[in-house]
C-alpha cells in the first residue's frame, strides 16, 4: 500500500484507458478486493457479486465483444438509463471533448470517434476486468450500494498503485459474461471495472475531467 491519504487517493483517481500488459500479483488482487468488501450496503446485504476475468478467460471475453461490434450487433445490457435532460447532456459532451481532445481527434472525425469507441471493447488493454454484477431481485437502492463498493475498490486500487476504469460498455452484452462466469439469468451485469498498471504513454491518459462547482449538485440548509 502507498502512504496516500485518503483525499490523495480521491484526487489521484481518474478513469485510465491504457494499460500495460502486466498481471496484478493475485495476492494484490485479492488484498484491494477484500478492503472494497468493506463498502457500506443498506442491511448489509452486500449486493455485488462480481466476477473478475484474468488471463485466457480476459482474451475470450474481449475476442467476444470485439467480434459483435465488428458484426455490429445490437447491444442488450440488462439495464439501461433514459433520456437525460440538456445540463447532463452538456456535462457527457464535455466529458466527450476532453477524452477525444487528449487522443487528437476531431470533433467532426468519424471514423476516429469510432476508433476511440471501439477501444472499450478492446478493454482499453486492461489485463483485468471485473464485471459488477447484481441479483435481479434488487432495485435501485442496492444498485447504489454496488456503486458504493465499485468507488471503494477504485479507491483500493489508487491506494495499491494501480489503475482503473468503470465501463458501462461492458454490459452491453451481458449474455457473454453470464456464459463465461456460469451465472444464471437471474444474475444481471450492471457495468465492467477494467484494471491493470497505467501505461502513461497512452495519450488517452493525459485527459482530465472538470466537476461541476459545488452549488449545481449540493445545498446546505440550516
Ligand atoms: C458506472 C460508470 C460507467 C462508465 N462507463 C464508461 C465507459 O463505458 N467507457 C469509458 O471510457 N468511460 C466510462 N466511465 C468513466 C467516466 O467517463 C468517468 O468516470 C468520468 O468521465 C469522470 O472522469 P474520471 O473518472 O477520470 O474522474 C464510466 C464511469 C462510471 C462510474
Amino acid at each position: 500500500m502507498t502512504d496516500m491519504t485518503l483525499e490523495e487517493a480521491v484526487r489521484a483517481r481518474r478513469s485510465v484507458r491504457g494499460f500495460l500488459p502486466k498481471s496484478v500479483p493475485q495476492a494484490l488482487m485479492t488484498q484491494v478486493f477484500e478492503l472494497a468488501q468493506w463498502a457500506p450496503s443498506g442491511t448489509n446485504v452486500q449486493p455485488w457479486q462480481v466476477c473478475v476475468a484474468s488471463g485466457a478467460t480476459r482474451d475470450a471475453l474481449r475476442e467476444s465483444f470485439m467480434q459483435r461490434v465488428r458484426a455490429k450487433e445490437p447491444a442488450t445490457p440488462d439495464y439501461s438509463d433514459g433520456r437525460i435532460a440538456e445540463q447532463f447532456r452538456g456535462r457527457r459532451r464535455e466529458c466527450a471533448r476532453v477524452l477525444f481532445d487528449a487522443m487528437g481527434i476531431d470533433w467532426e472525425d468519424k471514423p476516429g470517434r469510432a476508433a476511440a469507441s471501439f477501444r472499450n471493447f478492446e478493454m482499453f488493454d486492461a489485463p483485468h476486468m471485473a464485471f459488477l454484477c447484481m441479483d435481479d431481485v434488487f432495485g435501485k437502492q442496492s444498485a447504489a450500494d454496488v456503486g458504493m463498493y465499485t468507488q471503494t475498490l477504485m479507491l483500493a486500487l489508487t491506494a495499491h498503485g494501480l489503475a482503473s476504469c468503470a465501463q458501462g460498455t461492458m454490459a452491453h452484452y451481458p449474455d457473454v459474461v453470464r456464459d463465461t462466469f456460469n451465472l444464471g439469468s437471474e444474475i444481471k451485469v450492471l457495468f465492467g471495472l477494467g484494471f491493470g498498471y497505467e501505461d502513461v504513454s497512452v495519450p488517452a491518459n493525459t485527459a482530465r475531467t472538470t466537476r461541476a462547482p459545488l452549488a449545481e449538485t449540493v445545498t446546505f440548509l440550516n
